[in-house]
């Protein structure tokens, strides 16, 4: 009972505050000046903007995805908007041997890294589950394991700079949605596998921030052709999507919910789940939590 209310003030506390101040007015773009950011999935659609927002801060970016060709046009353009750096790498991250080398070489041109976007899928009908276990797998691949391939050579790097992972996510990966269970599974598999990270980070002092950002329709190309005669849902600019995304990453907020109803955030917060999260970890042997941060 004790060990209940030592977590449930704490958490109630977090949610209230979150309910109250939405902290919009502490973020701004000077907090990501000079700062040395990968975003992923940047030749076009919300990753394209996210780069473009990064530039007119003026953010160090690199860009990557499999086109070369939009890749060029991304960064001349990050340029003239004002980027510190913009650098692209070409590859898919269905190809290991890229996807394990990708960080390293980001860095390189960057000089260290202070922000991981993770923000690339792959393309993925929106249709019944009728068995296609290759679809399965490559959307797992992409949208999931090269996720936590990034993030692993990305540690070192972000706990030196106290940096930021920044993981797109969708309303799909927090309620489950017909038509598209490969895709929801993926993005699942990403709630479980960096909100749980987030806990050891904070049981081991690990000082990088994880943000989950979970989007409603967002008007990208790809989306709105996804959709077209399936879904009628209103959906929000790619634009001020991506802005806000930079926003509660800079913010280092645990999670952020834009274009959906204002209605649905505080059920998308789950104080219930939240509480647990912070209840069971009091489970575990302390000892098992020694510090993984790296010297700087
Ligand atoms: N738009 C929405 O309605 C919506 C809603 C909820 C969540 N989201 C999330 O927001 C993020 C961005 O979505 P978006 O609509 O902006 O997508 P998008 O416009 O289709 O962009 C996807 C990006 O990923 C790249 N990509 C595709 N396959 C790849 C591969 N195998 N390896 C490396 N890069 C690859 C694409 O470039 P190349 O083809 O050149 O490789 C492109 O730059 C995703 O995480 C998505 O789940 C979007
Ligand atoms: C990281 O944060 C700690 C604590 O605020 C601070 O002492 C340290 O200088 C920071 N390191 C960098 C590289 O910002
Ligand atoms: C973690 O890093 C952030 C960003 O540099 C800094 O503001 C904060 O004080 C650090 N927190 C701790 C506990 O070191």
């Amino acid at each position: 009972m004790a060990l209940m209310w030592k977590a449930l003030l704490p958490v109630l506390g977090i949610c209230l505050a979150h309910y109250l101040y939405s902290a919009r007015d502490a973020f701004t773009p000077a907090m990501l000046q000079g700062k040395r950011v990968i975003v992923t999935g940047s030749s076009m659609g919300i990753g394209e903007q996210m780069a473009y927002r990064l530039a007119e801060m003026g953010a160090h970016v690199v860009v990557t995805s499999r086109s070369q060709e939009a890749l060029q046009k991304v960064t001349s353009r990050c340029l003239e908007l004002g980027a510190a750096s913009a650098h692209y790498l070409v590859g898919s991250m269905e190809d290991k041997a890229f996807t394990e080398s990708f960080v390293a070489r980001a860095s390189e041109l960057l000089g260290g890294l202070d922000m991981l976007v993770l923000n690339h899928i792959t393309s993925c009908p929106m249709s019944l589950f009728r068995g296609d276990m290759n679809m399965v797998r490559r959307v797992m691949e992409v949208n999931f394991l090269s996720y936590v391939t990034l993030t692993a050579a990305a540690e070192p790097l972000l706990s030196r700079s106290n940096g930021s992972i920044v993981v797109v996510s969708s309303l799909a990966g927090k309620v489950p949605t017909p038509l598209v269970a490969p895709y929801s599974a993926s993005k699942f598999a990403l709630d479980g596998f960096f909100s749980s990270l987030r806990r050891e980070y904070s049981m081991t002092k690990v000082n990088v921030s994880v943000t989950l950002c979970v989007l409603g329709l967002i008007d990208t190309n790809t989306a709105m052709r996804a959709v077209e005669g399936i879904m009628s849902m209103p959906s929000a600019p790619k634009e001020e999507c991506a802005l806000e995304i930079l926003r509660a990453g800079a913010l280092r907020q645990e999670e952020m919910y834009y274009g959906a109803s204002t209605w649905m955030s505080p059920l998308l917060m789950n104080p219930g789940r939240k509480l647990l999260e912070v209840l069971l970890s009091d489970y575990f042997n302390a000892n098992l939590f020694v510090s993984k941060k790296t010297d700087p």
